[in-house]
């Protein structure tokens, strides 16, 4: 938690300032699996969609060598004015599009976050994404992801067609605008498309990727507001590690 994050719109959501929804104060089980690796990792970490930094600053404060990389300079902005002087050597801000305007060197990085980012992108880009973070992750390294689901909020409105289009064979059943469902205080503060994931998706990602899954589970944030809330599967949290 920082001083210079925004004031929250509701109880532990803090707003994006580009209409990419909310990053949550409380840091996912993705993340707390992030902030263990950068306590111990030998190489340098990367956090895509970063936003003000609750899985980055943490990150940072265990030892970690963090690139923070998110579309919004002004949200990395913030997350740098919130680390503390003694960490600020070892993190990297990098306002940037993940994955096509990134460039890592095969094996260089120890693990990659990204944490409520991927829903955001179409399907062949959320493709290239693993296969990007799959050469640039070091054998043994692990990318951590947190997708929504078709049970968060007013998404569950969408669960029905998503089914009906997993049934028919859609590689990609999740694509629908958030603007259709959600509330008049909540539409502008979305995109106007998410991907929203069940588990045989994102598992499907990940091996295609060459990947090995270690959790692949469904959760929800204990500090949530509970109108947001349905059946405890609004989220999805995956390990996914690079063979040895
Ligand atoms: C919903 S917020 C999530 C913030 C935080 N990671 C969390 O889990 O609470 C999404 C953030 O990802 C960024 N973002 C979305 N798509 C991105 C992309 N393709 N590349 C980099 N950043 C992206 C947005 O600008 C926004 O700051």
């Amino acid at each position: 938690m920082s001083d210079h994050w925004p004031q929250e719109i509701e109880d532990g959501l803090i707003p994006t300032d580009n209409a990419m929804g909310i990053m949550t104060r409380e840091p996912s089980p993705a993340a707390e699996a992030f902030i263990a690796l950068a306590a111990t990792s030998r190489r340098p970490l990367l956090e895509v969609g970063a936003a003000y930094g609750n899985a980055t600053l943490p990150a940072l404060r265990a030892g970690g060598t963090i690139v923070a990389c998110d579309l919004s300079a002004s949200e990395l902005q913030i997350l740098g004015e919130s680390a503390p002087e003694r960490d600020r050597s070892r993190l990297v801000l990098m306002p940037a599009r993940f994955p096509e305007e990134l460039h890592f060197a095969e094996g260089s990085l120890g693990g990659i976050l990204a944490a409520q980012v991927l829903h955001f992108s179409e399907g062949p880009t959320v493709e290239r994404a693993f296969a990007d973070a799959w050469r640039w992750l070091e054998p043994g390294g692990k990318f951590f992801v947190v997708v929504m689901t078709p049970s968060l909020s007013y998404y569950s409105k969408f669960r029905a067609e998503y089914e009906a289009r997993a049934v028919r064979g859609d590689r990609w059943p999740g694509i629908f605008n958030p603007r259709d469902a959600a509330t008049p205080e909540w539409k502008d503060r979305l995109p106007t498309m998410v991907n929203l994931f069940e588990k045989d998706v994102l598992g499907r990602c990940a091996r295609e990727a060459g990947f090995e899954i270690e959790v692949l589970e469904y959760f929800c944030f204990r500090q949530f507001p509970d109108k947001h809330r349905t059946d405890g599967r609004e989220f999805l949290t995956m390990t996914a590690r690079k063979p040895a």
